[in-house]
């Protein structure tokens, strides 16, 4: 029997990279209410320890249980890289990775792959297993941009100093020859017109962003285990962990609305 679940989707990234996944999952569960978080205060994740990025994430995880959110998307790629396994362990609800969605997809199609991420994801080497525990024939090259997140954070996404600091990782890439370049971190996709831009005439580079694969990821979960909302339309509330007036800018600056953002204590 179908049931109209109307509890509240978590969806967490460290910051508005998350964003990017939340539109995607707007796009795909109408009817569904999300609850975003950001956790501002601790952004950037990319270069923290494992172990500050599995404290900070469980936090987040035991906040979205008061909220008693039926499902959490992990939107965010460092913390699937390093803090998803022992999220899990004992999690009252359902933790999706951002990161085995779209290293399925790819399961039959052999690529010779690139990955741009964060420091401790591409250390973690966690997209390689996952894509190579899919297809063993993929060639992947993955690596850490450390500058992009504060550009993208500052909004800084269109100005000469950051196209060119975007083209000299982009060059990284270009000579390894890859055929797809994933965005390996959820900040990433405020990019991709600058990148396209950047790309010579004669290049085929595609761009993949795994948030897609996730909000589809996401929609079959539901589905499978009862849980999806086919009431009326569905509403998002956000909360960051620091200056909630910022982030309520970023928002504006990403999805074009304006709207409240609330503080929360994890
Ligand atoms: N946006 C996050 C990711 O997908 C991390 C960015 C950061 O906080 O360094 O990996």
């Amino acid at each position: 029997m179908k049931i109209n679940d109307n509890r509240p989707i978590g969806v967490f990234d460290s910051g508005m990279g998350g964003l990017t996944v939340l539109k995607e999952l707007q796009a795909i569960l109408p009817h569904e209410n999300f609850i975003y978080v950001a956790d501002s205060l601790n952004l950037p994740y990319g270069d923290k320890t494992e172990d500050q990025i599995i404290q900070f994430t469980q936090r987040i995880m035991d906040w979205f249980k008061q909220q008693d959110v039926k499902m959490v998307v992990l939107a965010c790629h460092t913390s699937s890289a390093i803090a998803h396994a022992s999220l899990i362990q004992n999690a009252a609800f359902p933790i999706l990775c951002s990161i085995t969605p779209i290293a399925e997809h790819f399961k039959n199609q052999s690529r010779h792959i690139g990955i741009m991420a964060t420091q401790r994801t591409t250390q973690s080497k966690v997209f390689e297993k996952y894509f190579l525990s899919h297809n063993n024939d993929h060639k992947l090259v993955s690596l850490a941009c450390p500058e992009f997140v504060p550009l993208i954070e500052a909004q800084q996404i269109d100005t000469i100093e950051s196209s060119l600091i975007v083209q000299r990782y982009l060059n990284e890439f270009l000579d390894r020859n890859i055929e797809t370049l994933i965005f390996g971190c959820t900040h990433y996709p405020y990019l991709k017109k600058m990148l396209e831009k950047l790309l010579p005439e004669n290049s085929f580079l595609t761009f993949e962003d795994p948030g897609f694969y996730l909000a589809l990821k996401t929609s079959k979960t539901l589905e499978e285990l009862n849980l999806k909302n086919n009431g009326l339309n569905g509403a998002t509330k956000f909360y960051s962990t620091h200056a909630p007036d910022i982030f309520a800018e970023k928002i504006k600056f990403a999805l074009d609305i304006k709207t409240n953002v609330n503080l929360v204590k994890a």
